[in-house]
């Protein structure tokens, strides 16, 4: 019975299928943006448990992606220097904005365990993900 699956339900499904399709999608999440706070809030995800869980806009590569509105592709996450650590296993991660009617709401955020795996293509189709998942708000 699927009428009653709710948006996060939904929203944990599509970072599962993300996870089990490419593999080198290691960790798959949404976060949510509280724009009277300023900090982002850990949504549905797959992968290792983060302490991550809560973020201040500007932080890391998640918290700038809140600010800028733009994809961040960070093939070496070391070369970074604003960037929160959440497993020494990440090497790379890339963060696309979750716009509903044009307004920044939040993010996907994959991290990779190869080094420098994320194309434009990885950009342009989570874009359409992203377009799709806003049609769930
Ligand atoms: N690495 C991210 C933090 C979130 S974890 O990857 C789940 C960042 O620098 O914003």
């Amino acid at each position: 019975n699927k009428t009653n699956v709710t948006r996060d339900e939904k929203l944990k499904e599509i970072c599962q299928l993300l996870s089990d399709s490419v593999p080198y999608y290691d960790w798959v999440g949404y976060y949510f943006a509280n724009h009277e706070t300023k900090t982002l809030h850990l949504g549905p995800y797959v992968g290792a448990e983060t302490d991550h869980t809560v973020i201040p806009f500007g932080k890391g590569i998640c918290g700038q992606v809140a600010m800028s509105n733009q994809n961040f592709v960070v093939p070496d996450v070391k070369a970074q220097d604003n960037y929160i650590a959440c497993s020494f296993t990440v090497k790379s991660e890339i963060v696309v904005p979750l716009f509903v009617n044009g307004v920044n709401i939040g993010q996907i955020d994959i991290d990779s365990h190869v080094l420098d795996p994320f194309t434009e293509v990885d950009e342009r189709f989570l874009e359409f993900v992203n377009q799709e998942v806003a049609k769930l708000f």
